[in-house]
């Protein structure tokens, strides 16, 4: 049976990864952050030549966008560092890493859906670090490392833009959400899923989107959480980015292509409506029983 270890297991995307693989009934160890630093080179070693993993997934990461700007070189520790570290040890045991990454790497300036191979032009900090963390991989595994790019997560187990609209839909009368920022919602659980079913099939090693088809903008996701939620989707009011301070720019077109799944015969995830229907309960349920927000 093949073994699994996932990193950052605590978060919102490793959460659901090891939920995924437990419930597949996979033999899986999730270290979250306390359980091991990934920026911690010794104990990167010690954790993958003791465990033996067939397979590693790295959802370990510096994920605040805003703060990387003025952190450049702590974000590149876990995002680029941390990775070339599980990069090395998966080397030296034969396993195979999924380094998860990001939407950020490119300039998101884009007409059409970026394309697996499409040249990266990070235009953040924490773009230019994910994308570090993607080379590390690449680099030294050049026969079992696997990239996968993901977008606009949203999951029961992490703070997220959905979860936020949940809250806000029961407290504020209105609220204003940018429409010119396009991108695929996606589901934790859903990305997961499509992880699992890279490895156990025959895919190449190299880079893969794991994003929602079809295409949004917040202001229409935060829409469609209305709807879902039976309120009026018309106390969402569109304003422009502009109308926001952020440390980081946030990119105006975020939409991955999806290309690369042909190769192993792979579905992409589907429409992201769809999942999120699916999701709703659960992010709702998740609401209800977190702390309240600021
Ligand atoms: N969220 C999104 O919309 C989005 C979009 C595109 C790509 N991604 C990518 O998806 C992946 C998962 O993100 P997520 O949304 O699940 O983020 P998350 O909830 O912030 O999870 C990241 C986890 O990594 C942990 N971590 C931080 N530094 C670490 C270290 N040095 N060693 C070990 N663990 C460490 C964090 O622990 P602490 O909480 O204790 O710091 C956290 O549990 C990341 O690679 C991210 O770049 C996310």
């Amino acid at each position: 049976m093949t073994r699994w270890l996932v990193t950052g297991a605590g978060g919102m995307l490793g959460t659901d990864m090891v939920a995924a693989l437990t419930s597949c009934g996979a033999h899986v160890t999730g270290l979250d952050r306390a359980g091991l630093d990934v920026t911690d080179a010794a104990a990167v070693t010690d954790a993958i030549a003791g465990g033996h993993p067939d397979v590693v997934v790295n959802c370990a990461a510096w994920t605040a966008v805003d703060d990387a700007e003025a952190s450049e070189e702590q974000a590149l520790a876990v995002n680029a560092a941390g990775a070339a570290n599980l990069a090395v040890a998966c080397a030296g045991v034969g396993a195979r890493l999924v380094q998860i990454s990001t939407d950020y790497v490119f300039a998101g300036d884009a007409g059409r859906p970026y394309a697996e191979d499409d040249v990266p032009a990070p235009r953040t900090a924490y773009g230019r670090t994910k994308l570090a963390g993607e080379q590390a991989v690449l680099d030294r595994l050049p026969g079992s490392g696997f990239v996968v790019r993901t977008a606009w997560l949203y999951g029961a187990h992490g703070p997220s833009f959905v979860g936020t609209m949940i809250k806000l839909e029961d407290r504020r009368p209105t609220v204003d959400v940018v429409d010119d920022q396009h991108g695929q919602p996606t589901w934790t659980a859903d990305v997961a899923r499509q992880i699992i079913a890279l490895v156990h099939s025959t895919a190449a090693p190299g880079i893969y989107h794991a994003t929602s088809g079809g295409q949004t903008t917040w202001f229409g996701l935060a829409r469609e959480i209305f709807t879902l939620l039976g309120a009026d989707p018309a106390r969402v009011r569109p304003i422009p980015s502009s109308a926001l301070s952020r440390a980081a720019p946030r990119p105006a077109y975020s939409v991955l292509g999806h290309s690369a799944w042909a190769g192993p015969r792979v579905p992409p995830i589907g429409q992201w409506r769809t999942a999120l229907r699916r999701a709703f309960p659960e992010l709702v349920a998740a609401q209800r029983t977190s702390a309240p927000t600021r």
